[in-house]
C-alpha cells in the first residue's frame, strides 16, 4: 500500500514537472498595433515557439494590466515579470543617466541613436538598473516625438503659456518651460481624456502613439517638430529571470534578440502608417515646420542641456553628444 502511494506520487511529480509552463507577463501601457505592441507579440510567438510552449508570455496591452506609473514597482515586486517601459521612466527610479535620452535634439535620426542603443554606452546604462533588481535585456525603438494641440505650433511664441502633457522626467519639464510652456505629468492612459476635457492643451508624441491612442481625434494641429526621441528598454525582474533555468533563459534571450531586430526594423514604417492614417482622418491639420522655424526651436530648447547636465551626469552626456556629434553651445 506504502509503496502504491509512493509510486503514485512519483508519477504526478514527474508529470507536473513535464507539463510545468513557465508564464511571463508582459504589460505595456501602448495599443497593441504600434511598433511595441507589435514586437511584444512577436516576442510571444518567438518564446512559445523556442521553449516548446515551456514559457508563455502573456501580453497585456494599453495599460490593461498596470499604468505607466505602476509598472515598474509591480515588475520590482514580481507581479508583473516583464516591461518595456519609455527609457523616460528610468529617472524616476533613480537611474537618472536615462535622462540623457530625453534631451531635446540630441538625436536626429536612427542611425545616431543606435551609436548608443547598441553599442557599449548604451548597454552599461542598462547594468546600472540591476541594483534596482530589474535586468535590462534590450533597446526597442519607437521614434521621434512632434508637438500636437488645438492652436498651430509654428512659432516658439505659440508654445508660450500653454499646458503640455510630459511623461514624468525633469529633463522634459525644462524642455517644456524653455519654450513658455507649462509641463504637465500625466500616466499615458490618461492623455486622451486629458485632451478632450482641455485639462492640458496639448503634447508631445511619436505619431505611432499619436495615432493608435486617437489622440488625432482630440488635437487639431500636429506639428512635425521631431524635436526629440522616445523609446523603450525591455526589462525583467532580475530574480525571476537568474531563477529560470539556463537552457529556456538561452531560448528567451534568442527570442529577444530576432524580437529587437524586428521592432527596429518596423519603427520607422509604423510611425510613417500612423502619418498617413492622421493626415487621413483629415481631423489634424498637420504642419511640416521650415528650417528656420525649426532652429529657432532647437535654439529655444539648448539652454535645458546646459541646466540639467549635472543632474544627468556629465559623463554620460559627453558619450552621447560623441555618439552624436550634438553640441548645444554652438547653436
Ligand atoms: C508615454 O507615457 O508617453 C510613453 O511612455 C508611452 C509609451 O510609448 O510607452
Amino acid at each position: 500500500m506504502k509503496l502504491k502511494i509512493v509510486f503514485a506520487a512519483a508519477l504526478l511529480a514527474v508529470g507536473l514537472s513535464v507539463n510545468a509552463q513557465t508564464i511571463i507577463k508582459f504589460s505595456h501601457v501602448v495599443a497593441a498595433d504600434t511598433p511595441k505592441g507589435k514586437a511584444a507579440e512577436f516576442f510571444a510567438k518567438k518564446a512559445a515557439e523556442l521553449t516548446k510552449g515551456k514559457v508563455k508570455v502573456e501580453v497585456y496591452a494599453n495599460s490593461s494590466l498596470y499604468k505607466d506609473g505602476e509598472e515598474m514597482s509591480s515588475l520590482q515586486l514580481g507581479s508583473v515579470q516583464m516591461l518595456a517601459p519609455s527609457l523616460a521612466k528610468f529617472g524616476p527610479l533613480g537611474v537618472k543617466e536615462f535622462e540623457a535620452f530625453d534631451f531635446p535634439f540630441m538625436f536626429d535620426n536612427y542611425t545616431e541613436l543606435h551609436k548608443i542603443t547598441q553599442g557599449p554606452v548604451g548597454a552599461a546604462l542598462l547594468t546600472k538598473l540591476e541594483p534596482k533588481g530589474i535586468k535590462g535585456l534590450a533597446y526597442w525603438d519607437n521614434g521621434f516625438k512632434s508637438f500636437s494641440a488645438n492652436t498651430p505650433l509654428k512659432n516658439v511664441a505659440d508654445y508660450k503659456g500653454k499646458k503640455f502633457r510630459i511623461q514624468s522626467s525633469k529633463v522634459l519639464e525644462e524642455e517644456i518651460r524653455s519654450v513658455g510652456g507649462i509641463p504637465q505629468v500625466m500616466a499615458f492612459s490618461e492623455v486622451y481624456q486629458a485632451l478632450q476635457t482641455g485639462v492640458v492643451d496639448g503634447t508631445e508624441n511619436p505619431i505611432s502613439n499619436f495615432y493608435t491612442q486617437k489622440m488625432y481625434e482630440v488635437q487639431k494641429h500636429l506639428s512635425l517638430t521631431n524635436h526629440g526621441y522616445l523609446g523603450y528598454a525591455v526589462i525583467v525582474n532580475k530574480k525571476f529571470w537568474d531563477g529560470l533555468p539556463a537552457d529556456i533563459r538561452g531560448e528567451l534571450d534568442q527570442a529577444m534578440k530576432e524580437a529587437t531586430v524586428y521592432a527596429n526594423q518596423i519603427a520607422q514604417e509604423e510611425n510613417d502608417k500612423a502619418l498617413e492614417a492622421v493626415r487621413k482622418s483629415g481631423k489634424t491639420e498637420v504642419y511640416t515646420p521650415t528650417k528656420e522655424e525649426r532652429m529657432a526651436l532647437k535654439k529655444a530648447m539648448a539652454p535645458v542641456h546646459i541646466k540639467m547636465a549635472d543632474r544627468v551626469g556629465k559623463e554620460t552626456l559627453q558619450q552621447f553628444y560623441q555618439a552624436t556629434g550634438f553640441d548645444p553651445t554652438k547653436l
